[in-house]
């Protein structure tokens, strides 16, 4: 699969015009319209059209764009759905997916969209967690679009009554299922929102927090959260320089066929080589991104 930057998924509410204009000019590598939570009921009808019109409108450059419909079991999911397949968004947000089934039932009302359109299942429930191996084995299955998982932690602590505290201690089992989940299937995986737009500092340490755990990224809910967001997950010029020379050491003639060798007293394998090529991908993406906003 061609490596995509997904470091930061901006979400915005389909409702505020004032954000849907906004997101036209910031750096985030994916824009979430929403239409679930922070739409109010009356206001959903109004907000489907408005990101409608927003997508047919365009100007967002290479950004991947999705829409967060509502449940599939709510008064307004299968219109999203419906408005989706039309629109033809590089991805729908699935919310509240709790087994296969409810990406599969998703995918069966998404069937007239275009075959780039993608689905990201939230993981925000108790069954998510224990069936997360399920959830993200149906990627494999070309008919269910799956191509990512998002953590949606706010909901998690509501149904589960756990604490979201600094550092996340009671849900770092939670983080470590799903990212397992989704790499056992070949999925993208990316963590939950910082509420606290004020706390750049603990927004920060959150961000290094979902890197070491293996997230490609984070979801957010403010602009001022993005360059932080983004820095945290691409790849550093040390970790591109040292990738660049673990390649070139494998590269030299009397290393073609080793498995192992010693670089600046580090022991490094071909797995090493397999993870360089992956960051230099990254890298490249991202830059590739950049380039097409310009
Ligand atoms: N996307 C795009 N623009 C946004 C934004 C977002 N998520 N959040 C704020 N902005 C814009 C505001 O419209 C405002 O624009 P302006 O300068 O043109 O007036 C500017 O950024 C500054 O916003 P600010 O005054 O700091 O925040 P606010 O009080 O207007 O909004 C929130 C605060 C939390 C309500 C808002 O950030 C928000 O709605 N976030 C997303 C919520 C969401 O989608 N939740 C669902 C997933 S958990
Ligand atoms: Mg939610």
């Amino acid at each position: 699969m061609v490596a995509r930057p997904r470091r930061s998924a901006l979400y915005l509410p389909g409702s505020n015009p004032k954000a849907l204009a906004k997101a036209r000019e910031l750096p985030a590598d994916a824009i979430i319209f929403d239409l679930e939570d922070s739409v109010a009921p009356d206001a959903k009808p109004d907000a489907r059209e408005r990101i409608v019109a927003a997508l047919k409108e365009g100007g967002f450059g290479g950004r991947e764009l999705l829409i967060r419909v509502n449940g599939v079991h709510t008064p307004w999911g299968e219109a999203d759905l419906e408005a989706a397949a039309a629109a033809g968004p590089d991805g729908v947000l699935l919310p509240k997916v709790d087994s296969p089934g409810t990406v599969m039932h998703a995918a069966r009302l998404l069937r007239a969209a275009p075959e780039n359109t993608r689905l990201w299942a939230m993981m925000e429930t108790p069954n998510a967690m224990l069936n997360a191996a399920a959830i993200a084995s149906i990627a494999a299955d070309p008919a269910s679009r799956l191509e990512a998982l998002v953590l949606g932690l706010n909901d998690l602590a509501k149904e589960t009554r756990a604490r979201l505290t600094p550092g996340r201690a009671a849900f770092t089992p939670w983080l470590a299922t799903c990212v397992a989940a989704a790499r056992a299937h070949g999925c993208d995986v990316i963590d939950g929102v910082y509420n606290d737009i004020r706390d750049l500092d603990g927004f920060r340490a959150e961000c290094l927090q979902g890197l070491e755990f293996g997230f490609d990224g984070k979801t957010l809910i403010h602009p001022s959260q993005i360059d932080i967001c983004n820095e945290t997950f691409a790849p550093t010029a040390a970790e591109i320089a040292q990738a660049k020379a673990v390649i070139a050491a494998f590269d030299l003639p009397e290393n073609q066929a080793k498995g192992v060798l010693q670089i600046d007293g580090r022991m490094v394998e071909l797995l090493h080589q397999q993870m360089a090529k992956r960051t230099l991908a990254i890298a490249d993406a991202i830059a590739a991104l950049h380039d097409t906003k310009a």
